[in-house]
């Protein structure tokens, strides 16, 4: 039995994985090794990485590749993407390169608002709730200023201020709904401090508020926090060309492709267990973007899964249609990014992905983001809809396979060889692979 620890926080980073390797592993030798492997040898960068989360015993790599040939709003870009998942990077290289001699991708931001919320309990009356927050809404704005002075001076700040009467959903539930402008920040911090000073200045202001009485002023602030789900921030990529000019070496019948993709597309518009799926090769796209140059892609997840379930049925999130002999294709995400503060000053990678971009702003992010979930999605429901994923898939999986083996070059020509002319699977590879040490 493990024994528990205390005060592990305080232990030196040395002292941590010593005592990790002796309380769980067989060979701590071996453990302590591996993890120091993974050390940065330049110390200030290692430092950097020891001090983002608590407790960093060593660093977790995730490869960061390049998809190039992506043809923009007309212009070219090489779009950085980190992802551990094979194929990913390929699928998209493969789309930029087709979608860059049909017109390219058109991307456009739609709208950016965020929002955070103030969830507070009130007994009294709601009428004099409604008085009281139009008689102190100035007073929730001049209370923040100080942290919006900022904010302003770069076009943002906080754009209202609603009372939002919530009591069908729970007993004496309120919230102060407010809406923001953060420009090139996510903004989550800045939107955290506006609502605790809300929160502050709901307390302080109801306690001296005439029309109150005991109950009414005793008004109980749950929680004040940004919301993830940024339905009005939101960007749109699209793809378009004559049906006709689908055609290449997989597309033969450009036609009877482009009725197959929309059927495609309109299953998973109609059937949750494929918008799931079909989703989830969209956020491939989205997650490598957005972790490479830094944001948070839990809180992308997040609000974009929100999103596509807005209807009250979880649904796709890209569209398609044949319309006078042309095929269009796009989708709309909600995407809170930012190109500056948080990690994207700080990571060094981060910092050259975004450079990679041309250091765009978090508007001109939102849409590579966007394109880079569009090309995802093209790739694989084309493949799904034509050869099928595994052809792919498997000879990225082969090579996958024939690393973790350490196969040298001689015996990977002999099995690539075999497995162009045979299925792969792990345990047809491992045999052939026994067999060829034999
Ligand atoms: C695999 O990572 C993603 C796909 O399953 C997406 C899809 O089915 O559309 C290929």
């Amino acid at each position: 039995m493990n024994k528990p620890v205390a005060g592990f926080s305080k232990l030196s980073k040395e002292e941590k994985i010593n005592w990790i390797a002796k309380e769980y592993f067989s060979t701590p030798s071996q453990a302590i090794a591996l993890l120091k492997n993974y050390w940065n040898s330049d110390e200030k960068i290692q430092k950097l990485h020891d001090e983002f989360i608590e407790n960093t015993i060593t660093n977790f790599y995730i490869p960061l590749g390049v998809a190039p040939n992506f043809l923009i709003n007309g212009k070219y870009s090489t779009i950085p993407m980190a992802i551990e998942e094979s194929s990913v990077v390929a699928a998209a290289s493969k789309s930029a390169k087709f979608w860059s001699t049909r017109g390219g991708f058109k991307a456009t931001v739609i709208n950016t608002e965020k929002i955070g919320q103030v969830h507070f309990l009130y007994k009294g009356d709601v009428s004099k709730l409604e008085l009281f927050f139009a008689q102190n809404k100035a007073k929730f704005f001049s209370d923040t200023e100080s942290i919006t002075k900022n904010m302003q001076k770069r076009g943002g700040g906080i754009l209202d201020i609603v009372l939002q009467d919530k009591t069908n959903l729970l007993p004496n539930y309120y919230q102060l709904h407010a809406t923001f402008e953060t420009k090139d920040s996510m903004g989550a911090n800045f939107i955290n401090s506006c609502l605790e000073q809300f929160a502050k200045t709901l307390k302080e202001e109801t306690q001296t508020y005439e029309l109150f009485s005991q109950i009414e002023k005793d008004i109980a602030v749950i929680m004040s926090i940004l919301s993830n789900y940024v339905p009005n921030c939101i960007v749109r990529a699209e793809v378009s060309c004559p049906v006709e000019e689908l055609a290449e070496k997989h597309i033969l019948n450009p036609q009877d492709f482009a009725e197959r993709f929309v059927q495609a597309v309109q299953i998973a518009e109609v059937e949750p267990f494929r918008a799931v799926t079909h989703n989830k090769g969209i956020m491939n796209g989205v997650d490598a973007v957005v972790l490479a140059t830094g944001n948070d892609f839990r809180a992308v997840e997040a609000g974009i899964h929100a999103y596509a379930a807005k209807s009250g049925q979880y649904s796709s999130l890209s569209h398609a249609k044949i319309e006078n002999g042309v095929f269009t294709f796009w989708l709309e995400i909600p995407l809170a990014l930012g190109t500056v503060g948080g990690l994207t000053t700080l990571h060094p990678l981060v910092k050259l992905s975004l450079e990679m971009l041309k250091n765009p702003s978090a508007k001109e992010l939102m849409q590579f983001v966007a394109v880079a979930g569009l090309a995802q999605n093209f790739a694989a429901l084309r493949s799904l809809t034509t050869t099928g994923i595994q052809d792919g898939h498997m000879k990225m999986h082969l090579n996958n396979i024939l690393n973790q083996f350490e196969a040298n070059d001689d015996e990977r020509i002999l099995i690539q060889k075999h497995f162009k002319a045979h299925a792969v699977s792990h345990s047809a590879v491992v045999d052939y692979i026994d067999n060829l040490r034999k």
